[in-house]
Order: C-alpha cells, then sequence, then structure tokens
C-alpha cells in the first residue's frame, strides 16, 4: 500500500476555522512561496493557476501513478481493495483513457438529462421533509442525505440503502490523523466487507434484468473487448461513493455557511432572480471549496516549473489556492456572484482526470438551491453558532458537522 504523506505538517494551521477557509494562507503562498518545497515531507507545493494546471494536465512530466499518496481510500482487505483496472484517479494516459472511457459509460449527456427529473424529485422530497419557521440543522437535514440518496436512486439500489451509503463512505475515507490506525483499519474493513456483501446480489440481479440505472450501464458498457466483471461493477460503485458523496456534501452546507455569513443579502436576492442560480453555484465552487488538492509525480527530471524537480518528487497541486490567484480572476478574494470567468475554476480539477461527475455534482448543487429558494422566503442564521466547534476532519479537510439555521 501507498505511503501517506501528512498534508497538516505542511500547513500547520492552527485552528479548524482556519484549515476551513485557510485564504490568508493562500494569498502569502501565492504572493511569497509560489512553488515551495516542503522538507519534512520532502514534497514540493504549488498554488499559482498556470502552476497547477500544468501539474494536473502534463501527463508526461506529471504522473497520477506513485508510490505515495495524500489520500487514503478503502481497506487493505480483498473487499476493501479497489482494483488496479477500476482506480482511474492513479493511472496515466493512455490506459488511463481506455478505464476512464469505461467509467464514463454511466455519465454520458443522455444519461445526465434523463436524471434530472429523478434528482428534482429527490431533493423535492427532502426539501418538503423541513418545515417552516423552525430552525434546522441544514448538514444534517439537507446537506447530508442528498448527495447519498441521488446517488443511490442512479445507481438503482433502494433509497433505504442512501443512510448506510452515508456510513460505509464515512468509514472507508476516515482519515487516519490522530486515531488509532489499527482500530480504523478494522472498522474500514469490516465496511468495506457490509458494502460488498450488500450490493453484490444486486448487481447479480440487474445483469439478469437491467434497469436504467449506472449499474446496469457499467453492466452493458464495453470497450476495446473489456467488460467489467460483477465483482469490478461493485468495486466501481464503491469508488463513485467515495468520489461523489463527502465532496457534494460539502459543496452544500459550504453553499449555505455562504449565504449566511458572507453576503447575507444574497438569498433574497436570488429568490427575486432564479436566473442568476448557475452563476452563483460557480462563484461558490471558486470561492468556498476549499478541500480541492490533488498530488502527482514526477515523472522524469524537468523544469517546467521554474525549478528543478526530480523523477520521483511528490508535487501537491493546490486547486483551492489556484482558485484565488489573482493572475486569472480579478478581486480573487471577493465572493462575486457576477464574475464572468468563474467557470474556469478548478475545483473539479483539469486535464485528462477532470472530474467525471462534474456535470451531475453541477446539476445536483443548481437543484438544491433552487429547491431551497422556491420553498422558503428567507434564512436567518443562529446567534449562539460557533463556526469553531461545529467543524471536524474529513478525508479532504474541515467540513461543516452542524449547520443550524432558521427558515421563514
Ligand atoms: C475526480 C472534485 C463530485 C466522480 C475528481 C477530481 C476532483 C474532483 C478534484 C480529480 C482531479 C485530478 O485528479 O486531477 C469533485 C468535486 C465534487 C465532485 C469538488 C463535488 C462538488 C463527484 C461526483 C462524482 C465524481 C458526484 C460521481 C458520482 C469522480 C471520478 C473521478 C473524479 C470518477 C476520477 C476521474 C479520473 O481520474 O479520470 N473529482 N468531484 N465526483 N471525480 Fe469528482
Amino acid at each position: 500500500s501507498k505511503e501517506v504523506v501528512s498534508v497538516p505538517a505542511i500547513t500547520q494551521f492552527n485552528t479548524r476555522s482556519e484549515e476551513f477557509f485557510p485564504l490568508e494562507w493562500y494569498k502569502k503562498m501565492l504572493n511569497d512561496n509560489p512553488i515551495y518545497y516542503h522538507e519534512e515531507t520532502d514534497c514540493w507545493n504549488v498554488f499559482r493557476y498556470d502552476d497547477v494546471k500544468k501539474v494536473l494536465s502534463d501527463h508526461e512530466f506529471f504522473s497520477a501513478e506513485g508510490n505515495r499518496t495524500i489520500l487514503e481510500v478503502g481497506a487493505k482487505n480483498k473487499e476493501g481493495a479497489i482494483p488496479e483496472k477500476v482506480s482511474i484517479s492513479s493511472m496515466d494516459p493512455p490506459r488511463h483513457h481506455k478505464y476512464r472511457s469505461l467509467m464514463s459509460a454511466a455519465f454520458t449527456p443522455r444519461s445526465l438529462k434523463n436524471w434530472e427529473p429523478r434528482i428534482q424529485q429527490v431533493i423535492k422530497n427532502v426539501v418538503n421533509n423541513i418545515e417552516s419557521n423552525t430552525t434546522v440543522d441544514i448538514v444534517e437535514s439537507y446537506a447530508s442525505p442528498i448527495p447519498s440518496m441521488v446517488m443511490a436512486d442512479l445507481l438503482g439500489v433502494p433509497l433505504e440503502d442512501s443512510h448506510l451509503f452515508k456510513k460505509w463512505v464515512d468509514v472507508l475515507f476516515q482519515p487516519s490523523n490522530n486515531v488509532d490506525q489499527e482500530q480504523l483499519e478494522k472498522k474500514k474493513q469490516t465496511a468495506a466487507k457490509e458494502y460488498f456483501q450488500h450490493i453484490y446480489p444486486i448487481v447479480v440481479r440487474k445483469r439478469a434484468n437491467p434497469g436504467e440505472d449506472i449499474i446496469s450501464d457499467l453492466l452493458a458498457v464495453e470497450v476495446d473487448q473489456e467488460k467489467f466483471t460483477d465483482d469490478e461493477v461493485v468495486r466501481t460503485t464503491m469508488l463513485l461513493l467515495g468520489a461523489g458523496i463527502e465532496t457534494t456534501s460539502h459543496m452544500i452546507s459550504s453553499m449555505f455557511y455562504s449565504l449566511l455569513y458572507d453576503d447575507a443579502t444574497l438569498y433574497k436576492q436570488l429568490r427575486e432572480e432564479r436566473n442568476l442560480v448557475p452563476n452563483t453555484v460557480e462563484e461558490m465552487l471558486r470561492y468556498r471549496f476549499q478541500i480541492s488538492k490533488r498530488h502527482r509525480t514526477v515523472k522524469q527530471d524537468n523544469d517546467v516549473l521554474g525549478v528543478q524537480l526530480k523523477k520521483g518528487d511528490l508535487v501537491i497541486a493546490w486547486m483551492s489556492a489556484a482558485n484565488m490567484d489573482e493572475h486569472m480572476f480579478e478581486r480573487p478574494f471577493e465572493l462575486d456572484i457576477h464574475r464572468k470567468n468563474n467557470k474556469r475554476n478548478l475545483t473539479f480539477g483539469i486535464g485528462p482526470h477532470f472530474c467525471l461527475g462534474a456535470p451531475l455534482a453541477r446539476l445536483e448543487l443548481n437543484i438544491a438551491l433552487t429547491a431551497f429558494l422556491e420553498r422558503f422566503a428567507e434564512i436567518r442564521p443562529v446567534e449562539s453558532f460557533n463556526l469553531e466547534d461545529n467543524l471536524a476532519t474529513s478525508a479532504p479537510g474541515q467540513s461543516l458537522m452542524r449547520l443550524p439555521l432558521q427558515v421563514i
């Protein structure tokens, strides 16, 4: 298994809130240390837009393979192992192209169009369960259930499974910083086993009786005479859950945090002008998604970044920092829902590994915000709320565990 590089050792944040929204650190790094070698972890860090773009897209020099990583995935037993063929995140072209094509059978524009009404329905049910004139925890009642319910629906498994998904994903992607490693690995293995035993029979049934869902699409697809086995389909769904649930939840809760605390006039404005929603979502992806970073391994000695990089060096590309680069975005540290070029944010990456689920995530975020605007006239913060006490360490960084708000 891979050696895990400790990102907290590099950032040295003092508080959870600082890590949740590290604009001061980004500002400092973008200005003073845009290409930063961190000795203790022996890795390079790049922050500026052009450098991040280069590292993520130039696969001749920067490989997604390698034996060091910043993200732990899965468990070490046979159910928890993601087979090589399915691990497209850590695969280089040309192999990557073939296996990504297999997986993208589940994400065609046609399927997205078919899914839209289903996603609308799922989200409508969730929003209708929230009562007016109450205080709700938006994480518990909105941000956390929506992505798992949408994935359950699209995979074609019973909706009751969605809370199990959430439970398994939380365990399987829990970081091992500051916890008992052995105990955590045991928990992960159990979760992987439960997940496998739960989904495998569903896949076998769909092989015989396909439906309109991702599992059936994955079973049917063929690229260069290669197909997925039942076993590989189960693991692919595991990968999709891992890639798609926590990220989207994090973005939904961060979006509400922004509406409450970045600019309290936005909600009313958006209610009056719903056509501003897509650009607002894009600006929130740029400004409020602070956990986007990926690593690559230097494939051959080079100086394409202007420093001497050696084969085997690890480079971390800080996409969330690149989203704050003034060379790309004017007044980057301001939230501006009218910003013209904010779709160029690097939150979903760029290049061959660009997030396969980005169109789905964007659709979910747009529908989640619109459905809320349609149902509630106003949202208000709860005075006693303290950010620091309501954050917790998740796989990619600090996430809101609770965000109470009043709905009118
Ligand atoms: C890859 C972000 C939602 C599936 C990625 C990458 C990023 C990312 C940064 C990797 C880029 C790289 O390695 O260069 C996000 C964010 C999301 C989100 C911010 C939500 C706000 C989703 C969803 C799915 C998904 C909903 C699917 C259900 C994938 C897959 C990959 C990926 C399969 C691997 C692509 C490859 O390596 O070729 N995502 N993602 N993501 N994402 Fe997402």
